[in-house]
Protein backbone atom coordinates (compact mmCIF):
# COMPACT_ATOMS: atom_id res chain seq x y z
CA UNK A 1 0.00 0.00 0.00
CA UNK A 2 1.07 3.38 -1.23
CA UNK A 3 1.69 5.80 1.93
CA UNK A 4 -1.02 8.42 1.88
CA UNK A 5 -0.01 12.06 0.75
CA UNK A 6 -0.05 13.57 4.60
CA UNK A 7 2.33 11.35 5.99
CA UNK A 8 5.94 13.00 6.98
CA UNK A 9 9.01 12.30 8.33
CA UNK A 10 8.39 11.96 11.96
CA UNK A 11 11.69 13.95 12.70
CA UNK A 12 11.57 17.52 10.50
CA UNK A 13 7.86 16.96 9.15
CA UNK A 14 9.21 16.80 5.38
CA UNK A 15 7.00 15.34 2.84
CA UNK A 16 8.76 11.96 2.21
CA UNK A 17 9.81 10.98 -1.17
CA UNK A 18 8.17 8.07 -3.42
CA UNK A 19 11.18 5.84 -2.05
CA UNK A 20 9.59 6.55 1.51
CA UNK A 21 12.78 8.16 2.08
CA UNK A 22 12.69 11.87 3.93
CA UNK A 23 15.04 14.15 1.70
CA UNK A 24 15.75 16.54 4.04
CA UNK A 25 17.22 14.28 6.73
CA UNK A 26 18.16 11.34 4.67
CA UNK A 27 15.87 8.34 6.70
CA UNK A 28 14.18 5.74 4.80
CA UNK A 29 11.59 4.66 6.61
CA UNK A 30 10.99 0.94 6.29
CA UNK A 31 7.25 -1.10 5.77
CA UNK A 32 7.59 -4.41 7.52
CA UNK A 33 4.34 -6.52 7.59
CA UNK A 34 2.47 -3.79 6.42
CA UNK A 35 3.40 -1.69 8.92
CA UNK A 36 5.35 1.63 8.01
CA UNK A 37 7.67 1.66 10.73
CA UNK A 38 8.03 6.12 11.38
CA UNK A 39 9.66 6.23 14.58
CA UNK A 40 11.93 9.73 14.95
CA UNK A 41 15.01 7.23 16.33
CA UNK A 42 16.56 10.68 17.79
CA UNK A 43 13.55 12.06 19.72
CA UNK A 44 14.23 12.37 23.10
CA UNK A 45 13.16 9.45 25.24
CA UNK A 46 12.93 7.11 22.66
CA UNK A 47 14.43 4.21 24.77
CA UNK A 48 12.21 4.45 27.41
CA UNK A 49 9.24 4.20 24.82
CA UNK A 50 10.80 1.35 22.96
CA UNK A 51 11.46 -0.42 26.48
CA UNK A 52 7.84 -0.37 26.09
CA UNK A 53 7.85 -2.70 22.97
CA UNK A 54 9.16 -5.67 25.21
CA UNK A 55 7.11 -4.72 28.28
CA UNK A 56 3.72 -4.89 27.29
CA UNK A 57 3.84 -8.76 25.85
CA UNK A 58 5.07 -9.70 28.90
CA UNK A 59 2.90 -7.98 31.16
CA UNK A 60 -0.04 -9.71 28.92
CA UNK A 61 1.66 -12.89 29.60
CA UNK A 62 1.97 -12.72 33.40
CA UNK A 63 -1.90 -11.71 33.50
CA UNK A 64 -3.22 -14.48 31.08
CA UNK A 65 -4.51 -12.19 28.51
CA UNK A 66 -1.68 -12.73 25.77
CA UNK A 67 -3.20 -14.69 23.15
CA UNK A 68 -5.87 -14.48 20.68
CA UNK A 69 -9.61 -14.79 21.10
CA UNK A 70 -11.70 -14.09 17.82
CA UNK A 71 -14.97 -14.05 19.60
CA UNK A 72 -13.25 -11.46 22.27
CA UNK A 73 -11.70 -9.39 19.70
CA UNK A 74 -15.03 -9.57 17.86
CA UNK A 75 -16.74 -7.55 20.30
CA UNK A 76 -14.74 -4.92 21.65
CA UNK A 77 -15.03 -2.48 23.48
CA UNK A 78 -18.32 -3.38 24.02
CA UNK A 79 -17.39 -6.79 26.30
CA UNK A 80 -19.47 -5.74 29.03
CA UNK A 81 -22.90 -5.22 26.85
CA UNK A 82 -22.15 -8.01 24.60
CA UNK A 83 -19.88 -10.53 26.24
CA UNK A 84 -22.34 -9.86 29.79
CA UNK A 85 -18.24 -9.15 31.08
CA UNK A 86 -18.39 -6.93 34.34
CA UNK A 87 -14.99 -5.31 34.14
CA UNK A 88 -14.93 -1.50 35.22
CA UNK A 89 -12.43 -1.06 32.55
CA UNK A 90 -13.68 -2.11 29.32
CA UNK A 91 -17.12 -0.56 30.84
CA UNK A 92 -15.49 2.72 30.71
CA UNK A 93 -13.77 2.49 27.70
CA UNK A 94 -17.02 0.97 26.04
CA UNK A 95 -19.35 4.36 27.54
CA UNK A 96 -16.36 6.86 26.59
CA UNK A 97 -16.01 5.24 22.76
CA UNK A 98 -20.36 4.50 22.30
CA UNK A 99 -20.34 8.71 23.82
CA UNK A 100 -17.86 9.41 21.03
CA UNK A 101 -18.86 7.65 17.75
CA UNK A 102 -23.01 8.82 19.03
CA UNK A 103 -22.07 12.68 19.32
CA UNK A 104 -18.70 13.40 16.96
CA UNK A 105 -18.65 10.51 14.25
CA UNK A 106 -19.92 11.45 10.89
CA UNK A 107 -19.65 9.19 7.79
CA UNK A 108 -16.51 10.63 6.02
CA UNK A 109 -14.30 11.43 8.38
CA UNK A 110 -10.41 10.68 8.96
CA UNK A 111 -10.50 9.49 12.11
CA UNK A 112 -6.60 8.34 14.09
CA UNK A 113 -6.18 6.70 17.04
CA UNK A 114 -2.87 6.78 18.98
CA UNK A 115 -1.80 3.97 21.34
CA UNK A 116 -4.39 1.86 19.25
CA UNK A 117 -2.95 -1.64 20.33
CA UNK A 118 -4.40 -4.12 18.49
CA UNK A 119 -6.73 -1.31 16.38
CA UNK A 120 -9.72 -2.68 17.51
CA UNK A 121 -11.72 0.46 16.64
CA UNK A 122 -10.96 -0.30 13.01
CA UNK A 123 -13.83 -2.88 12.95
CA UNK A 124 -16.10 0.12 14.83
CA UNK A 125 -15.56 3.18 12.80
CA UNK A 126 -14.84 1.52 9.50
CA UNK A 127 -17.72 0.44 8.81
CA UNK A 128 -19.46 3.92 9.62
CA UNK A 129 -18.23 5.19 6.32
CA UNK A 130 -14.89 6.42 8.02
CA UNK A 131 -11.09 6.51 7.58
CA UNK A 132 -9.57 5.09 10.14
CA UNK A 133 -5.73 4.94 10.92
CA UNK A 134 -4.34 3.12 13.67
CA UNK A 135 -0.89 4.44 15.60
CA UNK A 136 1.10 2.46 18.40
CA UNK A 137 4.57 1.83 19.05
CA UNK A 138 3.98 -1.79 19.37
CA UNK A 139 3.47 -3.86 16.65
CA UNK A 140 3.43 -7.26 18.36
CA UNK A 141 0.62 -9.85 16.37
CA UNK A 142 -0.68 -10.72 19.47
CA UNK A 143 -1.72 -7.73 21.61
CA UNK A 144 -0.34 -4.98 19.04
CA UNK A 145 -0.96 -3.23 15.73
CA UNK A 146 0.12 -6.84 14.03
CA UNK A 147 -3.47 -7.89 15.39
CA UNK A 148 -4.73 -5.43 13.08
CA UNK A 149 -4.67 -8.34 10.12
CA UNK A 150 -7.66 -9.97 11.82
CA UNK A 151 -9.79 -7.05 11.79
CA UNK A 152 -8.92 -6.06 8.18
CA UNK A 153 -10.52 -9.45 6.98
CA UNK A 154 -13.66 -7.78 7.95
CA UNK A 155 -13.44 -4.36 7.28
CA UNK A 156 -10.59 -4.10 4.65
CA UNK A 157 -7.17 -2.94 4.41
CA UNK A 158 -6.38 0.49 6.73
CA UNK A 159 -3.29 2.13 7.76
CA UNK A 160 -1.22 0.64 10.85
CA UNK A 161 1.63 3.11 11.77
CA UNK A 162 4.04 2.54 14.12
CA UNK A 163 4.94 5.59 15.85
CA UNK A 164 5.30 7.58 18.64
CA UNK A 165 1.98 9.66 19.80
CA UNK A 166 4.54 12.55 20.86
CA UNK A 167 5.94 13.21 17.74
CA UNK A 168 3.42 11.94 14.99
CA UNK A 169 4.37 11.34 11.47
CA UNK A 170 1.34 13.14 9.89
CA UNK A 171 0.84 16.90 8.57
CA UNK A 172 -0.99 19.18 9.99
CA UNK A 173 -4.58 19.57 9.97
CA UNK A 174 -4.66 15.97 8.36
CA UNK A 175 -7.17 14.38 10.58
CA UNK A 176 -11.34 15.40 11.57
CA UNK A 177 -10.75 13.62 14.78
CA UNK A 178 -7.63 12.30 16.80
CA UNK A 179 -8.52 10.15 19.89
CA UNK A 180 -6.95 7.61 22.06
CA UNK A 181 -7.84 5.71 25.10
CA UNK A 182 -5.90 5.21 28.25
CA UNK A 183 -2.85 6.39 26.19
CA UNK A 184 -2.35 10.16 27.67
CA UNK A 185 -1.37 8.81 31.29
CA UNK A 186 1.50 6.47 29.12
CA UNK A 187 3.22 9.62 27.77
CA UNK A 188 6.50 10.90 28.94
CA UNK A 189 5.65 14.39 27.75
CA UNK A 190 1.54 14.46 28.38
CA UNK A 191 1.87 18.29 26.51
CA UNK A 192 4.20 17.25 23.25
CA UNK A 193 0.96 13.99 22.84
CA UNK A 194 -1.80 16.27 23.04
CA UNK A 195 -0.17 19.22 21.21
CA UNK A 196 0.64 16.13 18.57
CA UNK A 197 -3.07 15.35 18.76
CA UNK A 198 -4.26 18.77 18.65
CA UNK A 199 -1.81 19.88 15.90
CA UNK A 200 -2.74 16.74 13.18
CA UNK A 201 -6.87 17.61 13.75
CA UNK A 202 -7.95 20.16 11.54
CA UNK A 203 -9.57 23.41 13.00
CA UNK A 204 -12.83 22.53 14.46
CA UNK A 205 -12.00 18.83 14.49
CA UNK A 206 -12.44 16.58 17.70
CA UNK A 207 -9.40 15.60 20.03
CA UNK A 208 -10.69 12.83 22.82
CA UNK A 209 -8.81 11.46 25.69
CA UNK A 210 -11.06 8.39 26.45
CA UNK A 211 -10.60 6.11 30.15
CA UNK A 212 -7.52 8.20 31.64
CA UNK A 213 -7.20 7.68 34.99
CA UNK A 214 -7.22 10.38 37.15
CA UNK A 215 -6.10 11.53 40.97
CA UNK A 216 -7.26 13.87 43.48
CA UNK A 217 -5.49 16.70 43.64
CA UNK A 218 -4.46 15.97 47.39
CA UNK A 219 -3.09 12.42 45.93
CA UNK A 220 0.28 11.22 45.72
CA UNK A 221 1.21 10.54 41.42
CA UNK A 222 2.66 7.27 42.92
CA UNK A 223 -0.17 4.89 42.53
CA UNK A 224 0.85 1.94 44.31
CA UNK A 225 -1.45 -0.21 41.79
CA UNK A 226 1.01 1.06 38.97
CA UNK A 227 4.20 -0.44 40.52
CA UNK A 228 4.32 -3.65 38.87
CA UNK A 229 3.92 -1.99 35.10
CA UNK A 230 6.61 0.63 35.77
CA UNK A 231 9.25 -2.34 37.14
CA UNK A 232 8.68 -4.06 33.60
CA UNK A 233 9.33 -0.12 31.67
CA UNK A 234 6.00 0.49 31.30
CA UNK A 235 5.20 4.42 31.51
CA UNK A 236 2.81 4.96 34.01
CA UNK A 237 1.82 8.74 34.99
CA UNK A 238 -1.54 9.41 37.46
CA UNK A 239 -2.38 13.40 36.31
CA UNK A 240 -5.30 15.69 38.25
CA UNK A 241 -8.44 16.70 36.56
CA UNK A 242 -6.63 19.60 36.15
CA UNK A 243 -3.37 18.49 34.59
CA UNK A 244 -5.35 16.84 31.74
CA UNK A 245 -7.44 20.06 31.06
CA UNK A 246 -4.30 22.35 31.26
CA UNK A 247 -2.45 20.28 28.44
CA UNK A 248 -5.81 20.81 26.39
CA UNK A 249 -6.22 24.26 26.76
CA UNK A 250 -2.60 24.76 26.37
CA UNK A 251 -2.81 23.00 22.70
CA UNK A 252 -5.59 25.35 21.25
CA UNK A 253 -8.50 22.85 22.37
CA UNK A 254 -11.76 23.64 24.38
CA UNK A 255 -13.37 21.14 25.96
CA UNK A 256 -16.81 20.62 24.91
CA UNK A 257 -17.30 17.26 27.02
CA UNK A 258 -15.91 16.18 30.21
CA UNK A 259 -17.19 13.00 31.81
CA UNK A 260 -16.75 10.43 34.56
CA UNK A 261 -14.99 7.92 32.67
CA UNK A 262 -17.47 5.14 33.53
CA UNK A 263 -20.52 7.49 32.72
CA UNK A 264 -22.42 10.18 35.10
CA UNK A 265 -25.07 7.63 35.40
CA UNK A 266 -22.54 5.71 37.90
CA UNK A 267 -22.60 8.25 40.34
CA UNK A 268 -26.36 7.67 41.56
CA UNK A 269 -25.52 5.29 43.74
CA UNK A 270 -22.73 7.66 45.89
CA UNK A 271 -23.61 9.67 48.50
CA UNK A 272 -22.50 13.42 47.70
CA UNK A 273 -22.11 13.16 44.02
CA UNK A 274 -25.08 11.48 43.99
CA UNK A 275 -26.81 14.12 45.35
CA UNK A 276 -25.01 16.22 43.15
CA UNK A 277 -26.24 13.91 40.13
CA UNK A 278 -29.75 16.13 40.67
CA UNK A 279 -28.55 19.21 39.64
CA UNK A 280 -26.93 18.18 36.94
CA UNK A 281 -23.70 15.73 35.69
CA UNK A 282 -20.99 18.26 35.65
CA UNK A 283 -20.84 19.09 39.67
CA UNK A 284 -21.23 15.69 40.26
CA UNK A 285 -18.16 14.56 37.86
CA UNK A 286 -16.33 17.22 39.17
CA UNK A 287 -16.84 16.59 42.89
CA UNK A 288 -16.11 12.82 41.58
CA UNK A 289 -12.69 13.63 39.92
CA UNK A 290 -11.18 15.86 42.59
CA UNK A 291 -12.86 14.31 45.85
CA UNK A 292 -12.59 10.75 45.36
CA UNK A 293 -8.45 9.47 45.59
CA UNK A 294 -8.32 7.73 41.93
CA UNK A 295 -10.78 7.85 39.01
CA UNK A 296 -11.02 8.11 35.64
CA UNK A 297 -12.42 10.83 33.10
CA UNK A 298 -13.09 10.89 29.38
CA UNK A 299 -12.41 14.62 27.75
CA UNK A 300 -13.73 15.58 24.19
CA UNK A 301 -12.51 18.85 22.79
CA UNK A 302 -12.44 21.22 19.49
CA UNK A 303 -9.40 22.09 18.18
CA UNK A 304 -9.70 26.19 18.04
C1 LIG B 1 -3.36 0.82 28.28
S1 LIG B 1 -2.94 0.47 26.61
C2 LIG B 1 -4.49 0.85 25.80
C3 LIG B 1 -4.64 0.14 24.49
C4 LIG B 1 -5.92 0.45 23.70
N1 LIG B 1 -6.10 1.88 23.52
C5 LIG B 1 -7.13 -0.15 24.37
O1 LIG B 1 -7.80 0.58 25.10
O2 LIG B 1 -7.41 -1.34 24.17
C6 LIG B 1 -1.91 1.84 26.15
C7 LIG B 1 -1.35 1.75 24.74
O3 LIG B 1 -0.64 2.96 24.46
C8 LIG B 1 0.53 2.64 23.74
N2 LIG B 1 1.49 3.73 23.92
C9 LIG B 1 2.14 4.10 25.04
N3 LIG B 1 2.94 5.16 24.81
C10 LIG B 1 2.79 5.48 23.51
C11 LIG B 1 3.36 6.47 22.67
N4 LIG B 1 4.24 7.35 23.13
N5 LIG B 1 2.98 6.50 21.37
C12 LIG B 1 2.09 5.61 20.88
N6 LIG B 1 1.51 4.63 21.63
C13 LIG B 1 1.87 4.58 22.93
C14 LIG B 1 0.97 1.32 24.33
O4 LIG B 1 1.85 0.65 23.46
C15 LIG B 1 -0.36 0.60 24.51
O5 LIG B 1 -0.75 -0.13 23.37
ZN1 LIG C 1 13.19 14.38 7.94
Amino acid sequence: MALPSYIRCPTCRTALGSDDACPRCGVTYETVDSIPRLLDRSAPGLDAKLRELAAWPELAKEQGWYGTDDRIDDALPYLNRDLGWDDRAWGATQHGFDTMVRHYVKPGMRILEIGAAKSWASQRLIPLGCEYVAVDLVVDPVIGLGRGTYFERTVGPYLRVQADGERLPFAEGSFDLAFCVATLHHAIDLRAMVSELARVTRRGGIVAGLNEGTRAPYRSGENPDQEHEKELGINEHVHTMWTYLAAFARAGLRPVRLEYAEGASKLAERNIAGKLLRVGSLPATLWALNAYPYAGLSLYARRR
